[in-house]
């Protein structure tokens, strides 16, 4: 095999989504060096439709560190959003509660946003590289081998690696496994995503929950809407017909209040995967995960994204530290920084994902007892204040 060509950096990441490209820019903006790579081609980035809600610090982020403002002048605020049940709608109002918002900007537009930045910036940023592997973690240059989009043998030998290479990360094969834990949780159903082109049917989201399951009305723009309504893990976006999707969304938002959502075509059909995994450590030797190379949570709380940001700010903290200041002993707080939101997030995924879906096993009992703590939140200002604090997120520092 050819030699590979040699790139030295200071931070190599492995992952150039909204996370890796987030990090990459944040070093460049503190004079750090970094090199990120990533086995998808940008178009096939650009085309995957992730989740669309960002929380107030990820707007910031974006806004304050000149990616571009674009989720101001494209994106839209919400001041709260629907909690719909029994037929019933209740507004949770983000701004009366906590004085925040969120702002509906899908993810491929944040990716847009941050891979034209690094590319205005002149980041080095490699897309469509196969065969990648990462080496000598633990030593004190380890190094990423690939081969670019050209076929040319690659390495990057760095002072700190990155994993943000997602779900399916394989750095985070690196840490053996007597050294770290791993926390899953199954649940027994999915999401069944739609894009339909519609107007919208409501000016914010509806998370409803109904006897027939789940389901979030969200919207895109004027004329295309995101939605979605729990099924079963193993459903076949095939076995169902537009008057099909269309006639179980009406029936699980259906109430004596007369709601009707406004049709169109349907554009797109996925099932999304749902499930709640932490990996532990975040770090290991001069290895460092961000996002969901660490973690994953159901969508139902909107953090996966905003996770991924929030321990982008922290590792960006500790790498300017540890090569600026050479205070490495700063690389030893990124693991319990990270967690401390991670499992808050996972808390708060879990506990609206519990509330809002219908579980084939629930009895009597735990009906009621789901539509009791319903109430509970929307019909008690304390209830309702937690909902809002998670929802557009816990403070940075
Ligand atoms: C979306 O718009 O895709 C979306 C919004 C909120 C969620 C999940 C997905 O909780």
């Amino acid at each position: 095999m050819a030699r590979p060509t040699i790139t030295r950096t200071t931070v190599g990441i492995v992952g150039a989504g909204p996370a890796g490209l987030m990090l990459s820019h944040l070093l460049a903006l503190s004079g750090i060096e970094s090199v990120a790579i990533d086995r998808r081609t940008r178009r096939e980035i650009e085309e995957t439709h992730r989740a669309g809600i960002l929380e107030r610090d990820s707007v910031r982020m974006l806004v304050d560190s000149g990616v571009s403002n674009r989720v101001l002048t494209d994106g839209h605020e919400h001041k709260g959003i629907d909690l719909r049940f029994d037929g019933v709608s209740h507004r949770i109002d983000f701004q009366g509660l906590v004085g925040a918002s969120t702002w509906l900007y899908p993810q491929t537009d944040v990716f847009i946003d941050l891979a034209t930045a690094r590319e205005r910036d002149g980041g080095d940023v490699r897309f469509g590289v196969s065969d990648t592997t990462v080496v000598d973690v633990t030593g004190s240059q380890p190094g990423i081998r690939f081969t670019d989009a050209a076929g040319q043998a690659q390495e990057i030998r760095c002072e700190y690696l990155i994993g943000a290479d997602g779900s399916h990360s394989v750095c985070r094969k690196e840490i053996p496994q007597a050294q770290r834990r791993q926390f899953f949780r199954e649940y027994p159903f999915a999401w069944f995503g739609i894009l339909a082109q519609a107007p919208m049917s409501a000016p914010e989201l509806i998370y409803t929950r109904s006897d027939r399951g789940f389901a979030l009305i969200s919207q895109r723009t004027e004329s295309v809407q995101r939605m979605y309504f729990q099924c079963a893990s193993t459903e076949n976006v095939d076995d169902w017909s537009d008057e099909q999707i269309w006639d179980e969304l009406q029936s699980r938002l259906a109430g004596d209040d007369g709601f009707a959502l406004k049709e169109g075509a349907i554009m797109e059909k996925t099932v999304l995967p749902f499930r709640s995994f932490v990996q532990e450590p975040m770090r290991y030797g001069n290895m460092l995960l961000a996002g969901d190379a660490a973690h994953t949570v159901p969508p139902t709380g909107a953090k996966g994204l905003n996770l991924a940001l929030a321990d982008v700010r922290v590792l960006t903290e500790v790498l300017e530290r540890a090569v600026l200041k050479n205070d490495t002993d700063a690389l030893d707080q990124y693991t319990p920084r990270a967690l401390d939101r991670v499992w808050k997030a996972q808390h708060f995924s879990y506990w609206m994902t519990t509330m809002l879906h219908a579980d084939a096993d629930a009895s009597p009992f735990d009906i009621q007892r789901q539509l009791g703590e319903l109430r509970s939140v929307v019909g008690s200002e304390a209830g309702s204040r937690y909902l809002a604090e998670a929802y557009t997120g816990w403070p940075t520092a």
